[in-house]
């Protein structure tokens, strides 16, 4: 049978950095490739706890539907949570709980997305909404990423031009893949651009909670009194993953319109999750938690630097974040991205290729995503130790 698959799947491509793991399987096999929480992040006894508590205060409701907007328990607690440090939501904002920010994305683009229309993008950023904006029509144009957050002349300029971009995607905490953080300057001439051009900004913060160093940034949506911010919040890295909890905030109009979308995919997020997510958030000390997952980061992205510093040849460039979980290295461009790939997969290392994460000029890219967070201390120095021999060798100065 040859199966007629719908347009919008057709260019649909699995997830590269699934792709880079299954490359690199094998004995001994170390994954710098995911970004996962450090086991010893995840309050497992805490939450085990917590849902034994749920099934006892709330009996069969547990088990049953729920509302698609999700729990009132979550929402009230999550709205403390976000506004903790600054105002971020306003009385005329609202919250929908969303199966992961994957979910948001999805959702956010499900709603504003016609075919053919443009979105930009911070370059590189997030391959997984890529995946999600592409999949609902639009076609991405990548904004150049600096250090203190994207060129804002490129932006002004992008936002001006027709056909007019529907939203701008942003992760000003911690950029996946790069690290990093937009300025304080820069969010507030993000926002002006978008009321100037009257564009939607997606918002996308995993990563804020977990920074080690540097000062604290309050989030484009805390500007946003005239609803041009769309703000998703996720607890996945700073509580579990497998819970699929997360937030989509912004103006009620908006938020009722997602609703409906959210209806039509999982009718909600399941009622335990919820409700074990309110009574964890309700229960903690936040900022004493974040504290303690954000020092077990601090140290293994210390390491994984130091590592680097020490192994690895001179040509490969490379920062370190201050906080999230993933440190970015460029190679010298007379290295070929794929071999180096390559390469460490065949010394079952898995590391992923920049381009996955590039817009404009995938083809050029030479960077390499690597994640501190899940592999273990040893795996972070056999790990780095083996690719930083392999940037030797390829760059053709072999050692030993
Ligand atoms: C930038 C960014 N946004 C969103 C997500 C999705 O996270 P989740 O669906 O677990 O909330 C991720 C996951 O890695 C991410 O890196």
């Amino acid at each position: 049978m040859v199966y007629d698959y719908a347009t919008k799947v057709k260019g649909t491509q699995g997830s590269p950095i699934r792709d880079a793991i299954v490359k690199a399987q094998g004995e001994g096999f170390i994954s710098f490739a995911a970004g996962f929480p450090d086991p010893q992040a995840i309050p497992m006894e805490k939450l085990s706890r917590i849902s034994q508590e749920v099934l006892e205060e709330y009996g069969i409701e547990v088990f049953q539907y729920g509302e698609s907007i999700g729990r009132a328990e979550l929402r009230q607690q999550a709205r403390k949570f976000i506004n903790m440090d600054y105002d971020v939501l306003k009385e005329g904002d609202d919250i929908l709980v969303t199966s992961g920010s994957t979910q948001g994305l999805y959702i956010a683009s499900k709603i504003f997305l016609n075919e053919g229309d443009v979105i930009l993008s911070e370059d590189p950023a997030f391959s997984g909404a890529f995946a999600s904006f592409r999949s609902n029509g639009a076609t991405i144009r990548g904004i150049r990423m600096e250090e203190d957050g994207v060129d804002i002349a490129a932006l002004e300029e992008a936002m001006a031009s027709e056909p007019k971009p529907k939203f701008f995607y942003t992760i000003p905490n911690f950029n996946n893949p790069t690290g990093y953080t937009t300025s304080f300057e820069k969010r507030k001439a993000i926002y002006w651009l978008a009321k100037k051009y009257n564009v939607i900004i997606l918002e996308d913060n995993p990563y804020g909670y977990l920074r080690s160093a540097g000062e604290d940034l309050p989030a484009i949506k805390t500007f946003d009194t005239t609803g041009h911010v769309l703000y998703a919040a996720s607890l996945s890295k700073i509580i579990s993953p497998g819970m699929r909890c997360a937030l989509l905030c912004g103006a009620k109009e908006i938020i009722a319109k997602a609703v409906i979308q959210k209806s039509l995919i999982d009718s909600s997020t399941p009622i335990w999750n919820q409700l074990v997510m309110a009574k964890f958030l309700e229960q903690t000390d936040m900022r004493n938690h974040i504290r303690y997952i954000s020092d077990i980061y601090e140290r293994k992205c210390e390491l994984m630097h130091e590592t680097m510093a020490a192994t690895f040849h001179e040509d490969v460039k490379y920062g370190k974040p201050e906080g999230g979980m993933f440190i970015y290295f460029e190679l010298p461009d007379y290295i070929n991205l794929q071999d180096f790939v390559n390469e460490a997969a065949k010394m079952h290392i898995a590391v992923v290729p920049g381009s996955a994460f590039s817009v404009e000029q995938p083809q050029r890219c030479n960077g390499v995503r690597i994640n501190f967070s899940i592999p273990t201390v040893d795996q972070i120095i056999d790990g780095i130790t083996k690719i930083g021999a392999l940037t030797h060798r390829l760059c053709g100065d072999q050692i030993n």
